[in-house]
């Protein structure tokens, strides 16, 4: 039967701008400092688990940044670009972007057309570097030349676009990464701080470039082990689920813009089901709305569909997280489930029978993969609300 209310307005998925943006008024202010104030520029971390909001937050900033007048470069990273090579060619074929942007500025062909050419110039021979490099390590190298350095490039190249900027209508270039966890420095091969210090000799001269990031929370670390001044040179935003009242609203609000609304008491299960995670709100919206036809949606209808939602959740949700996880891992993730949704170290001991010193490898791999976290000291916990719940309800 068709139903007589519009198509469900819920957005479940992987940075799906949501109806309602709940709780981030916060950082999209902040931000909305930085980017009046090039001369001054800043950085921006954005960190948080799987789910809670990131892309969805660095889509919003980076939309603001482009209607002030920036321009932003953007890019998914995945594992194949963190690769050395991989990464220098990902930021020189970025500044090439934002080279091109440049290029149409009619102002810049005008005023500054030698400046323009220089930096292209400049910067298409990088480009051709890094691009052989890629393929044939060293061996093409002439010899007597001296070998490259990552930083010292990026930084000329970042110097030629930002004083472009200055003289273009544009405020300046802001590099919008996500997923930038799968980065890190590796010995002997310069990636993450050629980034951050070309960034950082750029903006002490007071030119407008920006880093946007955005990563699962090891990035934090991956970071600081690179620049150990790096936690000076961003300001972090580290996104959790969402804070009451705005988690009730995310859920509630974009029902009602549309004439339903959900029984008191479904709101408050729901509220306790999701934990105020964003993507769970966007699921449940979006099964309640799809699956009922009442203009107010009550208990009979959540609990007629919450088997569905839960089993799809389970084949879908839970179950990609639960393979990743090694045979030890998963015994280990069991025996947290026997306590809830997080345990003590004494508890695992207890439940295992294994010392802390057996128990701690398992935990840093989990943690590294994103399973679980340490909300306090000698507490682990499931990173995905009720994903404890799905491990008692599922036998392998
Ligand atoms: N602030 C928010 N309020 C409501 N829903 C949100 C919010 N942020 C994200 N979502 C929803 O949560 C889901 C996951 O968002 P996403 O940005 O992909 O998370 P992450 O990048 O952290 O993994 C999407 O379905 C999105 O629509
Ligand atoms: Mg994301």
């Amino acid at each position: 039967m068709a139903s007589a209310w519009p198509l469900s307005p819920y957005r479940p998925g992987n940075g799906i701008d949501p109806p309602y943006l709940g709780d981030r008024e916060e950082q999209i202010e902040a931000v909305r400092g930085f980017l009046r104030n090039p001369r001054h520029p800043r950085n921006v971390l954005i960190t948080g688990l799987r789910g809670v909001g990131k892309t969805v937050l660095l889509n919003r900033i980076q939309a603001e940044a482009e209607a002030s007048g920036w321009i932003v470069v953007d890019r998914e990273f995945s594992e194949s670009d963190a690769e050395p090579h991989a990464f220098a060619n990902a930021v020189l074929t970025d500044v090439n972007r934002a080279l091109r942007r440049l290029s149409l500025s009619a102002r810049l062909r005008d005023k500054a057309g030698q400046m323009l050419q220089a930096a292209i110039d400049l910067v298409g021979a990088l480009t051709v570097t890094y691009g052989e490099f890629k393929v044939s390590v060293d061996t093409r190298r002439r010899r007597g030349e001296p070998p490259r350095r990552l930083d010292d490039d990026l930084r000329e190249a970042f110097t030629h676009i930002c004083e472009l900027c200055v003289k273009s209508e544009y405020k300046g270039l802001v590099l919008r990464y996500d997923e930038f966890h799968v980065v890190r420095e590796r010995p002997g091969a310069l990636t993450l701080s050629a980034l951050l210090s070309a960034t950082s000799a750029v903006q002490q001269h007071s030119l407008p470039l920006m880093l946007m990031l955005c990563g699962l929370p090891p990035v934090v670390d991956n970071l600081s082990r690179s620049k150990s001044y790096s936690e000076r040179m961003f300001a972090t935003q580290e996104l959790g689920n969402l804070r009451p009242p705005e988690d009730r609203a995310a859920f509630v609000d974009p029902a009602a813009r549309l004439g339903r609304r959900f029984a008191g008491d479904v709101v408050d299960e729901v509220m306790t089901d999701t934990g105020g995670y964003p993507f769970f709100i966007q699921v449940y919206g979006d099964s309640l709305w799809t699956g009922s036809q009442g203009e107010t949606i009550a208990m009979p209808d959540l609990k007629r569909l919450r088997p569905r939602i839960l089993s799809t959740l389970d084949a879908g949700f839970f179950r990609a997280r639960y393979v990743r996880a090694s045979p030890h891992e998963r015994l280990l993730m069991r025996d947290i489930a026997r306590f809830g949704e997080s345990a003590t170290i004494e508890q695992l001991q207890q439940a295992s029978g294994k010392r802390n010193n057996e128990i701690q490898p398992t935990v840093s791999a989990l943690i590294q993969k994103g399973l679980v976290y340490r909300p306090e000291r000698a507490r682990i916990a499931f990173t995905a609300p009720m994903f404890g719940a799905f491990l008692l309800r599922t036998p392998n």
